[in-house]
C-alpha cells in the first residue's frame, strides 16, 4: 500500500489509453468509447490518482516525488478479472491429458472426475494450504496486470471448507462469491436435499464473508428451480448474484438473472437469438469466458451478437483447474478479438470498467481519471492495443496498484 501522501510519477508513456467516463455497465457504441492520449503521464497521491494528461501540460512538482520512467511503455487500467475459480487443491492435468485423448469434459463430470475430483483435493489440504494456494493465484494474476479480481469458492461443498475458501480469498486481496451451488457432493442424496445443507448451515456465514453468490446452472449440476431457490435465499441474506449459465445448454439462466436482477450471468456459449435480445433489454452484464471455450473446444459465446444487440459485456479468464487453466486477461483479450470478434477498444472496456461493475467496484476503479484507484497495468508494447494484438506475448512490463509499484520486469 501507497504511503499516505506519497506521490508516484508515471511519466513519459508512448500511450495511455482509459474508457472514457460514462455510465455503468457499458454497452453499444459506448463500448467502445476509449480515450487515448500520446506522451503521457499519470500522477498517483497516496492510493489515487491526482491527475492524468501529455507531457507537454506536466505541472511543475514541489517536493518528494518517485519517478517511473514509463517510454516504451503503454499505460491501461489495472485489469479487473470477474469470474475466476482460485481456490482449490491438487490439478486436473490427468484429465487434461483424457480429454487431449478424445475424452468429453461432461462424462467426466457425470463419472465422478471434474468438480468433483478438485473437490477431493481441495477437501484433503487444510486452512494453510489453500490459503497459500490461493495467494499463489493471486501472484500469477497480478503478473498478468490483473489487480483486481473475483474468487468463487465451490471446490469445498462441505461447511468448513468453504468458508475457509471464501476467507482465503479474501485475504489475498480478492472479492469473496459463494459458489455454494456448483455440484452436488457424493455425501447429499441429490441437489435438493444438498441445497437444504447448504442453504441452512453454511448461508449465513458465509454471507458474512462474501459479496455475492453464484451457482452453476446446467444438466448435471442445478435446475432453474433449485438454482431460483438458492439465488433467492442468498439475495435475502444481502448477497449480489451471479450464475454460471447457458455453459452447454439453455437451461433457464438468462430469463432467471433478468427476473431476479442478478448481476451477471456467466459464459453463455449456448446462448441463442432470444438469449441474445433478453440480455439486451436488461441490466444484467454478460461475462464471457472465451478462454473456457478454447480450454474445452467448445464453440465461441455470441461476442459480437451480443455486443451489437446492446447488451452489456464483460470478459474474464474463468481461472480454474478444470476448463480454463490460465490467468492471463491478456490473452483473453486476444481471444475476444480474434474468436468473438470484438474490438480492442470493447475488449478493453470489458476487462476494465464493465468487470468493474460486475463487482460493484466501478465508482473507485476500472478507468484511469483523477479520483479512482491509482492502478495501472504498463504494457511494453509501442501501441495500447498490444494488451490484444500480441497473442500469449509477454506484455505486461509493469504494475502499479494503489499507488505502489508491485511488478516490475
Ligand atoms: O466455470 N462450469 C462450472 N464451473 C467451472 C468449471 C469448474 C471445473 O471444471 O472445475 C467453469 O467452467
Ligand atoms: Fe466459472
Amino acid at each position: 500500500m501507497a504511503r499516505l501522501g506519497a506521490r508516484l510519477l508515471v511519466r513519459d508513456l508512448t500511450q495511455l489509453a482509459t474508457p472514457a467516463a460514462g455510465p455503468v455497465p457499458r454497452r453499444g457504441v459506448a463500448l467502445a468509447a476509449v480515450e487515448v492520449i500520446d506522451d503521457a503521464f499519470v500522477l498517483c497521491v497516496g492510493e489515487h490518482i491526482e491527475l492524468v494528461g501529455r507531457m507537454r501540460d506536466l505541472p511543475a512538482i514541489d517536493g518528494d516525488v518517485e519517478e517511473l520512467d514509463g517510454r516504451g511503455l503503454c499505460a491501461v487500467p489495472g485489469l479487473v478479472d470477474c469470474h475466476m475459480h482460485p481456490a482449490w487443491g491438487g490439478d486436473r492435468v490427468d484429465e487434461f491429458s483424457l480429454r487431449a485423448a478424445g475424452g468429453s469434459y461432461e462424462e467426466l463430470h457425470a463419472s465422478g472426475g471434474g468438480i468433483l475430483s478438485t473437490v477431493r483435493a481441495t477437501r484433503a489440504l487444510g486452512a494453510e494450504a489453500l490459503h497459500a494456494r490461493v495467494a499463489r493465484h493471486a501472484g500469477w494474476l497480478l503478473a498478468h496486470g490483473t489487480t483486481t479480481w473475483e474468487g468463487k469458492s465451490g471446490y469445498g461443498l462441505d461447511r468448513e471448507t468453504e468458508l475457509e475458501s471464501l476467507r482465503a480469498v479474501r485475504d489475498a486481496g480478492g472479492s469473496p462469491t459463494w459458489l455454494g451451488a456448483h455440484s452436488v457432493p457424493p455425501e447429499h442424496d441429490d441437489a435438493d436435499a444438498y441445497l437444504d445443507f447448504a442453504l441452512s448451515e453454511v448461508l449465513p456465514e458465509a454471507a458474512r464473508l462474501a459479496v455475492a453468490a453464484d451457482v452453476f446452472l446446467e444438466r448435471g449440476a442445478f435446475d432453474a428451480t433449485q438454482a431460483r431457490r438458492y439465488l433467492e435465499a442468498c439475495r435475502d441474506a444481502g448477497l449480489a448474484l451471479r450464475l454460471h449459465g447457458d455453459q452447454f445448454t439453455e437451461s433457464g439462466a438468462i430469463p432467471l438473472a433478468v427476473d431476479l436482477g442478478a448481476r451477471s450471468v456467466d459464459h453463455l456459449e449456448a446462448t441463442g437469438d432470444a438469449g441474445v435480445r433478453a440480455l439486451a433489454a436488461s441490466d444484467v452484464v454478460g461475462v464471457l469466458l472465451p478462454a473456457s471455450a478454447l480450454f474445452l473446444d467448445r464453440p465461441m459465446p455470441p461476442g459480437r451478437a451480443l455486443a451489437d444487440a446492446g447488451a452489456p459485456i464483460a470478459l474474464a479468464t474463468d481461472f480454474n483447474p478444470g476448463s480454463a487453466f490460465t490467468t492471463s486477461l491478456p490473452l483473453v483479450c486476444s481471444l475476444a478479438c480474434t474468436q468473438l470478434h470484438l474490438s480492442p477498444e470493447e475488449a478493453l472496456s470489458a476487462v476494465t470498467v464493465n468487470a468493474a461493475h460486475v463487482l460493484e467496484l466501478a465508482g473507485d476503479r476500472g478507468r484511469i481519471a483523477p479520483g479512482l484507484r491509482a492502478d495501472l497495468t504498463l504494457l511494453d508494447a509501442p501501441d495500447w492495443r498490444y494488451l490484444a494484438y500480441h497473442l500469449a506475448g509477454d506484455v505486461v512490463a509493469a504494475v502499479v496498484r494503489g499507488g505502489s509499484l508491485v511488478v516490475r520486469r
